[in-house]
């Protein structure tokens, strides 16, 4: 079975069909650049440009960079336009997209989908926790490969902060920082995370982790298994579609 995947990111809009059994897409994604100010109508622009590329016509499933209830409702909108929340996007994208069913869901929560199905977590019990280091941070907590959606540890205080804006992979290019003055912010947001909630496994995802080998041999002192997601920029686009598939 085949479904459309979508993933909305904070620099690019990334979509393809993905063929559900294999976890992976059936033909080269395509990408548009997110447009500058990412409002709801700019971004649907963007993400009909993507499925008519494709001339796609069936379910449709999207990544979103916040809360997502119902599989529609934008609850809030970190990274993105602020005219974002409270916006019923499953309509705004259903009614670009000509009627095409259409499903929403948060993008570190799609992201944490896949890997638990195809990449690094696959038949892993206990908690495992999935952050996805980019422009913001993402999480996905799962219990037994129960997902408990929308957790949004990205927005957990550190040292009077906002966790991603110090730890994020944004974060590490704003503030120029080396790999390894990255890699200490990331071991201080990891151990705040695990003594929340005791994780057996944290898998890093996001674009940074295809550099892995740069900054987790300078984390130190967590108990839990790290390792990085195995999807990489596939994994939003594959776990949107599942979650549609699902739904
Ligand atoms: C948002 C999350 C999102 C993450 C990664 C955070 O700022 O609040 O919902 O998953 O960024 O995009």
């Amino acid at each position: 079975m085949q479904i459309f995947g979508l993933d909305i990111g904070g620099s690019g809009i990334k979509g393809a069909p993905v063929d559900l059994d294999k976890g992976d897409l059936t033909q080269e994604r395509h990408k548009v650049l997110t447009p500058n100010p990412a409002t709801p109508d700019s971004v649907a622009d963007g993400v009909k440009q993507i499925v008519d590329h494709f001339g796609w016509t069936g379910p449709v499933g999207l990544t979103f960079p916040g809360v997502v209830t119902g599989g529609s409702h934008i609850r809030t909108a970190a990274n993105v336009d602020k005219s974002w929340i409270d916006t019923d996007a499953r309509a705004l994208f259903s009614d670009r997209l000509g009627g095409l069913p259409v499903t929403v869901v948060n993008d570190a929560d799609a992201a944490g989908v896949a890997e638990m199905s195809f990449g690094a977590g696959k038949d892993r019990k206990g908690t495992v926790i999935l952050l996805t280091l980019g422009t913001g941070i993402g999480s996905a907590v799962f219990v037994d490969g129960v997902l408990v959606p929308n957790s949004e540890l990205g927005h957990l205080e550190l040292h009077g902060h906002d966790a991603e804006k110090k730890a994020s992979s944004k974060a590490r290019e704003v503030e120029e920082l080396t790999w390894e003055h990255w890699a200490r912010r990331v071991q201080k947001y990891l151990a705040h995370v695990e003594m929340l909630f005791s994780p057996e496994l944290f898998i890093i995802g996001g674009g940074v982790s295809r550099k892995a080998q740069k900054f987790l041999p300078h984390i130190e002192g967590i108990k839990a298994e790290i390792v990085p997601a195995q999807l990489q920029n596939n994994a939003g686009i594959v776990g949107a579609a599942m979650w549609a598939a699902h739904e």
